[in-house]
């Protein structure tokens, strides 16, 4: 994939901070929109002093971020969730400031907040007066970053806005384009792969209000499912889960573990390459749904409920196209039991995590897990966000496929 088809449907934070350039990145949101990325501009305080914030709605036909309280926002989390669904944050032109706050971790304004929430690679392209640039701070602040991952472009040598020629010139936006491209492309391991994610905890219906479910929150499959497409993946998400859409990826909605099992079925005849089960199923359904509301009885004090067991999704898609990974969810004896489960239901890979730890399992954003494989792998990873899990296994999911 080139750099410049690396940009199209991606989500991109623009962060625009105070310089002489910032009326510069009017156009780089633009040809960002031209590239097809969809664009989020954050504007510091200082950068509207010098552009307004209607110049880049006009251009991106969104709203533009001016501050960390804004009371016009539907959302007060809004800049949570932008640094979430981010795939890259450009800061174009970003003063000498602005890195000393991304070095220190900062988050006094909504840029340096949506940056320090944000796992989506960075690019910065700064620009400043020569001076400010060389300054031991600024190189020592610029140093660390970089160590830290994130990615610059330029600045480049030139004439400065104070009439001094030096090094502080903003590169030209083709050169902040293809930088992005380059970021977004290094990691599309999976183009040209379908892969199948189920999320969330299925419901099954006892009559037309009433379910019986289970505390699973649905963030590791969304992850997994964010993971798989930003590595490339054509990606379709089973869900019984009532998170947020994920843009970019086909959701089926599901509630009971049968049609979770037709949805996924339907979703790996599709030429799959890989399902990962990340739902939590239920393992029994009432054995018929009453077909209106039950209702309390004068003197009756308990009430019998007859359950059948589910359809074991993975053990009946063993047949279908597609690598097979499973979850283990156990409170004890972790690993014999993820072990019998990989060969049970004839798994490639299983990720069994101890749903006791407060720190890992349901509802909560980190997850300790071991990776165990059908040729008798073992790995045991550290405490990560669930997003860390998603790429570590689609690391070993890439190796089976190459495999
Ligand atoms: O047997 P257990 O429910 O512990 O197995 C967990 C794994 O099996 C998970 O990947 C889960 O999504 C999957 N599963 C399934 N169909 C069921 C129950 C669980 O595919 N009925």
């Amino acid at each position: 994939m080139s750099g410049a088809d690396a940009i199209a449907g991606k989500r991109i934070v623009l962060g625009v901070s105070g310089s002489i350039a910032s009326y510069k990145a009017a156009d780089i949101a633009s040809k960002l929109m031209q590239a097809g990325a969809l664009v989020d501009v954050v504007l510091t305080r200082s950068a509207q002093e010098f552009i307004t914030s209607l110049t880049f709605r006009s251009l991106t036909h969104r709203l533009v971020i001016t501050d960390l309280f804004d009371a016009n926002s539907e959302d007060p989390l809004e800049h949570v969730e932008i640094a979430r669904q981010a795939d890259a944050i450009v800061i174009a032109p970003a003063t000498a400031n602005v890195m000393a706050k991304l070095t220190h971790g900062l988050a006094d304004d909504a840029l340096s907040t949506i940056v320090l929430a944000s796992e989506a690679p960075v690019l910065i392209a700064p620009a400043m007066e020569h001076h400010m640039w060389a300054n031991t701070a600024t190189q020592v602040n610029v140093a660390t970053l970089k160590e830290r991952g994130f990615n610059f472009a330029g600045p480049n040598e030139g004439r400065l806005a104070s009439g001094a020629v030096g090094s502080g010139r903003l590169v030209e936006t083709a050169e902040i384009l293809e930088a992005l491209g380059e970021i977004l492309a290094a990691n599309q391991d999976l183009a040209g792969r379908h892969i199948v994610v189920s999320a969330g905890g299925t419901q099954e219906p006892i009559d037309p209000v009433r379910v019986v479910t289970n505390r699973s929150s649905g963030k590791q499959g969304y992850a997994f499912a964010e993971a798989a497409r930003d590595r490339g993946a054509r990606v379709t998400l089973v869900t019984a889960a009532s998170l947020a859409n994920p843009a970019g990826i086909k959701v089926v909605k599901v509630e009971s573990a049968r049609q979770m099992l037709a949805a996924v079925s339907d979703a790996l005849n599709d030429a799959a390459d890989a399902l990962v089960m990340a739902a939590a199923v239920a393992d029994w359904e009432p054995i018929s749904a009453a077909g209106q509301k039950m209702k309390k009885v004068e003197g009756q004090d308990r009430l019998t409920i007859e359950m059948q067991k589910t359809p074991d999704i993975l053990a009946q898609v063993s047949g279908l196209p597609g690598i097979k990974v499973g979850f283990a969810a156990e409170t004890e004896d972790l690993l014999n039991n993820a072990r019998a489960k990989l060969e049970g239901k004839k798994l490639d890979m299983i990720v069994a995590n101890d749903v006791s730890a407060t720190d890992a399992g349901f509802a909560v954003d980190t997850n300790r897990v071991v990776i165990l494989d059908k040729s008798g792998g073992q790995e045991d990873l550290p405490l990560m966000s669930k997003r860390e899990v998603a790429d570590t296994v689609l690391d070993r999911v890439c190796g089976l496929f190459s495999g």
